[in-house]
């Protein structure tokens, strides 16, 4: 039987070529992420995109949906989807703070718990959260982004202690900057030169996630600053 891994956002930057490298492996893939036009390298009999706004519950409810009754199980969850936003603290709207929850925080932890029963039953399962530098500490003109990530870090420690008595597994990838669209939305851009290539740090989120026999908890990965 076919290993099934589902991966949030997986229509640009990280997430994308993370998909990509499982593309290439035996596994059945569930992509989601809005932009249709993001899927158009990924088209195979094993592929499933779902194409729709993750915070909304519709969207969750159709990726549950094929993990529960078509495909009866899921093997790696890649919780990746989320925004960013560098900004003076004192220019951050409320209207900001609720959408920056709700991508970056709320909905993958909502996903998860949808998922959760599923890994439960098999008693088996690896839950990937990507998270940032940003989770660890806080950086300026981070409020609001650092918020989300911290927020992250303790559902992952959180559920790391519950879901291993389950054989199931909470990797937390704390990265540092990666060259993606992330920074073409925000009013502050860094310099993305120095930054990683995101096919590199998802060679190491792919090696985690199918790792066996141990736990790699959480791991930091930082760029070379030189
Ligand atoms: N880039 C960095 O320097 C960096 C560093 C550390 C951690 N990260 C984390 O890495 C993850 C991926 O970011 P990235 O850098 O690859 O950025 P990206 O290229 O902008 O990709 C973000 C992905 O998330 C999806 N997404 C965003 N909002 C969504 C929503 N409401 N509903 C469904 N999908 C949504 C996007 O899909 P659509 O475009 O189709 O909506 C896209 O596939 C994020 O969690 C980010 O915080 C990034």
């Amino acid at each position: 039987m076919r290993k099934v891994v589902l991966i949030t956002g997986a229509s640009s930057g990280l997430g994308k070529e993370i998909a990509k490298l499982f593309q290439a492996k035996d596994y059945v893939l569930i992509l989601s992420g809005r932009n249709e036009k993001g899927f158009e390298d990924f088209d195979s009999p094993n592929i499933e995109k779902v194409i729709g706004d993750i915070t909304l519950k519709e969207t969750r409810n159709k990726l549950v949906d094929l993990v529960r009754n078509k495909y009866k199980r899921l093997d790696i969850l890649i919780n990746n989807a989320g925004i960013g936003l560098i900004q003076p603290f004192e220019e951050n709207t409320e209207e900001q703070l609720d959408k920056i929850l709700e991508i970056n925080l709320k909905a993958p932890i909502l996903l998860t718990q949808a998922l959760y029963d599923t890994m439960k039953m098999q008693q088996s399962g690896t839950i990937v959260i990507i998270n940032s530098t940003s989770g660890k500490q806080g950086y300026p003109n981070h409020t609001l982004y650092a918020t989300t990530k911290f927020g992250l870090s303790g559902f992952a420690q959180s559920l790391r202690q519950e879901a291993k008595m389950h054989n199931i597994r909470v990797i937390s990838i704390h990265s540092g900057g990666i060259k993606t669209n992330l920074y073409n939305k925000l009013s502050i851009k860094p310099d993305l030169s120095k930054y990683m290539d995101p096919t590199k740090v998802a060679e190491i989120v792919v090696y985690l996630s199918e790792t066996s026999g141990l736990s790699p908890d959480e791991i930091v990965i930082n760029r070379i600053t030189k």
